[in-house]
Parts: structure tokens; C-alpha cells; sequence
């Protein structure tokens, strides 16, 4: 194996491409000191994983292989730079489909190779966090994050700088896991959270009492496997019953139970840790219930509250950037025996 040169950055700026392929979006960015984004190209493979209701691994991986090269050399046109011109690589190793990882990753060691150029292998999670120091400028630690995606859910305390405790995940299904599912059942299609967003605020929310999983008094970890069968219970009595199943009605109470269990958890958690500031990362940091609510119960709280915009709420390579430009300058490289490492943990 060769014995990768750190070499110093060729002027004072650091110019990083990062890759991102844990799960059904292809994606690559240029960022330069870790902030500024000069490109963020992702390709989408929803259209795909949608006549099969959510994301098939063999087809994720063999579309990203498909299209890495493609995107790779798309972002850095856009960012109008050269391999040349590059610092170093980021990617996402971990946590994702094992298959999707290993494009990314290979396509990442391949370029760090060719290169002569530093690998830095990046906790998919962190750079979800990550993603909102690229559009706020003044966050900085000690904070609190809310980490809402579709494979995670983790309340996370953030003390300084890269340095994660997980205070509470979910024992079950993923939040938007559980939005996809009950989307299916509602035959809403995939993804389901922006499906039950939309149409939820056509729906009451209290129409249906759907329970809220709080779990042990104490705890901060989740549980969304019993409201998606209590979903699925509910449509089917109904359905014996003769009624009629009022989807929008039963998307927005499901939205509002899991969103009230979220929220009370984030601010229990802040208020435990004394933080003032919170920090909503990943997809479903996207929902615009939750948005509303944690913006309201925060500005009571006097707590700041931080997102990211849409397009760095869902996965996207920029993120993955920023956070393998924060590890670089800590000085933590990565090697070519890097491997995709599905179940990492924070
Ligand atoms: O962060 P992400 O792109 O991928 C993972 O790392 O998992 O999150 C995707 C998830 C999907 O489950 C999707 O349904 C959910 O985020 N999502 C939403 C919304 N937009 C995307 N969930 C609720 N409301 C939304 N508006
Ligand atoms: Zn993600």
C-alpha cells in the first residue's frame, strides 16, 4: 500500500471535494475552508426507489456506480476547479447501505491515490450536524442537536467541536422511517415524509389519538414501531367497520404525535444539559410542523434555534465537507485501507 504524503495545501486555502453515497442520492461538492460551498451536485435516485415503495440496496449501489464519475466531474466544473487544485478528499464512511458506501469510498481512494492527496473518512451523522455551519456563521459548541433523518434519530450533546455524547436514540424505527411507512400505508408513496407533511395541513391533527412513546421518564431514546402499528390498526378497523379512512386527517395526527414526542425530548434534553442553543439536522428536519412548533417553543424557552435550509436538510455532499475539513484541521486522516463501515457509531 503506498504511504500517502500530507502535503502542505498548495496556497492558503483549503480546497476540498467531498463525496456523499450512504444511501439513495449520489453526490459530490467542492468546499473551500470547510464554508463555502462553490458546488453541491446531487442526483436523486427517488424516481427509482419509488415503484418499489422505498430504497432497494443493489439498485442504490449500482446507480451510484452509475453516476459517481459523472457527478464527481459535474462538481468540479461548477466550482470551475481542476483535480489538480484539490487539498484533499472527504467521503461518507459510515453509517449507510454497506454497497452505496463502498462507490464513494472507492471512488474517494482511487482520487486520494491518483492525487497524492489525504483521504478523510467521515460519521454520516456528523455531517448532517455539520451542515448547519456552512449557513450559520455564528453557531459554534456548546449546543444540543435533534438529528432527525430517515436512518437516525439522536439527540446528541455537542460540547465542542466534533465531540459528540449521544444522549438518546431511537430503539426502533427511524423518524422518517416511520413517516415512510405510514406513507405506504397510506398509499402516499415514497418519500413518505414530505408526502405527509403536504398533506397533513389539509388534516386535524387531533382527529385521531395516536399514542405518544415517551418511554422511561428519564430516558431520551425513542420507539416509533408502536404508532406505526397503531396506524396500520386503526386503517384496518376502520376499513371493517365500513368507514371511510380520512387520509389527511390520520397523516396530520400521526405527524403531530411524533413531532410532540420529538420536540418535549429536545427540550427536556437542552434544559437537562443547560444549553441555550439546539440544532436540527437531517431530513426530516425538514418538516414544517416541526419547524413551526420548535420555533415557537423555543423563542418561550429563550433557546436558539438553528436548521439548515432544505437542500442541506436531506443528504448532500457539502455537509460531508465541511465536517471532513473540521477533522482535517484537527489532523485526522484517514488511510487507503478506509472501509464503508454501515453500523458506525457517533
Ligand atoms: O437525511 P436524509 O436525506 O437521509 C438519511 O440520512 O436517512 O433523510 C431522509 C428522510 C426520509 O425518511 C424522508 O421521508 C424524510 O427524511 N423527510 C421528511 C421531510 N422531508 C424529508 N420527513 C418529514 N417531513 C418532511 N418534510
Ligand atoms: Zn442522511
Amino acid at each position: 500500500m503506498m504511504i500517502q504524503k500530507i502535503l502542505p495545501p498548495k496556497n492558503e486555502e483549503y480546497l476540498t471535494l467531498a463525496i456523499e453515497t450512504s444511501c439513495d442520492e449520489t453526490s459530490a461538492a467542492v468546499v473551500k475552508n470547510g464554508k463555502k460551498v462553490l458546488s453541491n451536485i446531487i442526483s436523486s435516485q427517488i424516481d427509482i426507489h419509488k415503484q418499489y415503495g422505498g430504497v432497494v440496496p443493489e439498485i442504490a449501489s449500482r446507480h451510484h456506480l452509475d453516476n459517481i464519475n459523472v457527478i464527481v466531474k459535474e462538481a468540479l466544473d461548477s466550482a470551475e476547479a481542476q483535480f489538480e487544485d484539490l487539498d484533499f478528499i472527504g467521503v461518507t464512511s459510515g453509517p449507510g447501505l454497506v454497497g452505496a458506501l463502498l462507490i464513494g469510498i472507492s471512488t474517494a481512494k482511487a482520487l486520494s491515490y491518483a492525487l497524492n492527496i489525504p483521504l478523510v473518512g467521515v460519521h454520516h451523522i456528523e455531517g448532517h450536524i455539520c451542515a448547519n455551519y456552512l449557513e450559520h456563521s455564528d453557531l459554534k459548541p456548546p449546543f444540543l442537536s435533534l438529528v432527525v433523518s430517515g436512518g437516525h434519530t439522536h439527540i446528541v450533546d455537542i460540547h465542542e467541536e466534533l465531540s459528540y455524547q449521544v444522549l438518546g436514540r431511537t430503539r426502533d424505527d427511524a423518524v422518517g422511517e416511520a413517516f415512510d411507512k405510514v406513507s405506504r400505508v397510506l398509499g402516499l408513496g415514497y418519500p413518505g415524509g414530505p408526502a405527509i407533511d403536504k398533506l397533513s395541513q389539509w388534516g386535524d391533527p387531533n382527529a385521531v389519538d395516536f399514542p405518544r412513546t415517551y418511554l422511561e421518564p428519564d430516558s431520551f431514546d425513542f420507539s416509533f414501531s408502536g404508532i406505526k402499528t397503531a396506524v396500520l390498526n386503526y386503517i384496518n378497523s376502520e376499513k371493517q367497520k365500513g368507514n371511510k379512512i380520512h387520509s389527511a386527517d390520520v397523516a396530520a395526527s400521526f405527524q403531530m404525535a411524533v413531532i410532540q414526542v420529538i420536540v418535549d425530548k429536545a427540550l427536556t434534553a437542552a434544559e437537562r444539559m443547560q444549553r441555550d442553543t439546539i440544532v436540527m439536522a437531517g431530513g426530516v428536519a425538514a418538516n414544517s410542523l416541526l419547524r413551526k412548533i420548535m420555533k415557537e417553543k423555543c423563542a418561550e424557552k429563550r433557546i436558539r434555534l438553528y436548521y439548515p435550509s432544505l437542500e442541506l436538510c436531506t443528504d448532500n455532499a457539502a455537509m460531508i465537507g465541511c465536517a471532513a475539513y473540521l477533522n482535517y484541521m484537527k489532523g485526522r486522516i484517514d488511510w487507503l485501507d478506509l472501509d464503508a463501515c454501515p453500523n458506525l457509531k457517533l
